[in-house]
């Protein structure tokens, strides 16, 4: 029967570890003729709740045969989260006869985002009598510099700037080796495996995604190349 050798794609999610929270829905579309199954998003996504999603789909042919296959999708990160500031201790009012280089406040930043984009700079606006010590990790300590003076000034307001530092595309693709040579056996068959190349780039995220193309073949040589004129 025509019918039963059709594979009439009936495609379904087979693992939703939470469905109907899931970001990642299938639906089908109409592409050159075939029925094609799509995946979507339903929500936006967020690389720090889930940088993973696996989803299965399986396909039924009308015999009732089934087939599943894996899909991974892997969201890329975006630097959507700006640096935040925690202060553990803070000692104010401070004598005027504090000594140079005594802790004034303890504080830690830290950023959501991963990688370069996660990555924080700290600095104090300029002035005189104060200054920022890396203490641990990414701990700060705010420390005086020089001896303080009450009939001065009585109060400073101190500005912190922490600045989140994003990857600029500063890195091109690095092919793992300079030339690939590769045998393939003549009287092949199309579509036979013949080699792979890979290249790496030091970037992060978008940055950092590779894809590959051939690009028009630079000379040719040996028994069979075309003559050239
Ligand atoms: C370069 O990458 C290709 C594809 O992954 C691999 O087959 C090859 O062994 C690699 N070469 C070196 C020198 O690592």
């Amino acid at each position: 029967m025509a019918i039963a050798r059709q594979v009439l794609c009936v495609c379904a999610f087979l693992s939703l570890p939470h469905a109907g929270a899931e970001p990642i829905r299938y639906s089908r579309s109409r592409g050159g003729g075939k029925r094609l199954p799509e995946i979507k998003l339903t929500k936006p996504l967020d690389y720090e709740a889930a940088a993973t999603h696996e989803l299965s789909v399986r396909a039924r042919d009308g015999g009732g045969l089934s087939a599943i296959c894996k899909v991974l999708v892997e969201v890329v990160d975006v630097n959507d989260n700006a640096p935040e500031l925690v202060v553990s201790s803070f000692s104010s009012p401070l004598p005027e006869n504090t000594v140079p280089g005594t802790v004034v406040a303890l504080f830690s930043v830290r950023d959501r985002d991963s990688g370069a984009n996660g990555k924080i700079s700290c600095a104090l606006e300029d002035q005189l009598l104060f200054s920022l010590r890396p203490a641990y990790k990414n701990y700060y300590e705010l420390v005086t510099v020089s001896a303080l003076d009450r009939e001065e000034t009585a109060q400073y307001v101190l500005n912190l700037l922490s600045v989140d530092v994003s990857d600029v595309n500063d890195n091109a693709p690095v092919f793992n080796q300079t030339s690939y040579t590769m045998y393939v056996r003549e009287n092949n068959v199309p579509t036979v495996f013949v080699g792979a190349v890979s290249a790496a780039d030091a970037d992060v995220g978008l940055n950092a995604k590779v894809t590959y193309s051939l690009a028009p073949a630079q000379r040719q040589s040996g028994p069979g190349a075309p003559a050239s004129r």
